[in-house]
């Protein structure tokens, strides 16, 4: 396993983090599997949320980890509240002690190291905000802090109000076919779609500020087209993705990781597999570094023009 560290701390994040989505529906025992599986691997990361499964997601693990807690020291867990599915975002202070207070109690844990805002809450005060992370932070509850599905200049009005807390992790969607943060820096001052700037680029701005980013979602596709991994709908990018994992002797996971992996701004991928299988496949990414050429081969592959 190669480890990333996270700016002004000594923690050091497995490159590969462990998303814990999809596994509400598993038993204790499979989920004691499968944390154990990638504890072996050096995977020490794992990346919740209080609306997974409706919380059950932190509980099965919760209670997977209340059978073993010698784990706790070494894991690095990261939550994220912020979102009432359905109804609105709110980052009133409320919300966010509550939410974290349950996450604690699901989590059967007195502190989780990482807290990230989920999505931007368009009506929130700043102001109550800095309040509820700094009382969070002075309890001990959470250790650091960070924001997922920002742009930059979200993250530098929260940071204007938390002051002294800062914004170390932007957990984003990110893979070889959602990939805005890269086509808006490609096609610079053009008129085509891909120019189009959603994001008030946030690559460049995680970058200057140190601010790591976390890719979503690597293989997912869509809800209801599952992953691109073997999708007809993307039969070129698999026939490129099948032709460089024969070259490296590897499989089309692992070269769709490589391909987020060989950006130099050094991401943490998030995986949502609930199989150690796939977990193990996509691991193999870290055992080589496909070449220029074959970065951008495969960025063409989806359909996207050089201008
Ligand atoms: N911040 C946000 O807004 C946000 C949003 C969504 C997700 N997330 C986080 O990101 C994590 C990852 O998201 P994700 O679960 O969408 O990521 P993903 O790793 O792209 O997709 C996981 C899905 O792909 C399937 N899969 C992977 N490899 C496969 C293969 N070779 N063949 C068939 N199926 C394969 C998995 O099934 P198996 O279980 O069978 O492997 C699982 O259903 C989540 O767990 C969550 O922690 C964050």
């Amino acid at each position: 396993m190669k480890y990333v560290t996270l700016k002004q701390t000594s923690l050091k994040l497995s490159q590969i983090g462990l998303g814990c989505m999809r596994i509400a529906n598993m038993t204790v025992d499979d989920v004691e599997k499968l944390i154990s599986g990638a504890l072996a691997q050096g995977i020490n990361f794992f990346d919740h949320a209080d609306i997974y499964g409706g919380g059950q997601s932190e509980k099965v693990f919760g209670e997977a980890l209340e059978k073993h807690p010698e784990w706790r020291s070494q894991m690095i867990i990261q939550t994220k509240c912020g979102i009432i599915p359905g109804k609105r975002y709110d980052f009133s202070k409320k919300h966010i002690l509550q939410q974290v207070n349950q996450s604690l109690e699901n989590l059967h844990t007195d502190y989780v190291d990482i807290l990230l805002l989920h999505r931007p809450d368009m009506i929130y005060d700043p102001e109550e905000l800095s309040d509820a992370i700094h009382t969070l932070y002075n309890e001990g509850k959470i250790k650091y802090f960070g924001v997922s599905n920002h742009n930059s200049y979200q993250i530098a009005l929260l940071e204007k109000y938390l002051k002294d807390i800062p914004v170390l992790i932007n957990q984003l969607q990110f893979s070889i076919i959602h990939s805005g943060m890269i086509d808006v820096g490609m096609n610079v001052n053009m008129v085509e779609q891909w120019a189009i700037d959603k994001d008030s680029s946030i690559l460049d701005y995680c970058r200057l500020n140190d601010i790591l980013i976390q890719p979503w979602s690597p293989f997912q596709a869509s809800w209801a087209d599952g992953t691109f991994i073997n999708n007809p709908k993307y039969e070129k990018l698999n026939a490129v993705l099948e032709q460089l994992a024969d070259k490296y002797h590897t499989n089309k996971n692992a070269i769709a990781l490589a391909w987020i992996l060989k950006h130099p701004a050094n991401m943490q991928p998030i995986l949502g597999t609930t199989s150690l299988v796939h977990l193990n496949e996509s691991l193999e990414a870290l055992d080589f570094e496909i070449t220029k050429q074959e970065w951008y081969d495969l960025y063409l592959a989806e359909g996207k023009p050089l201008p």
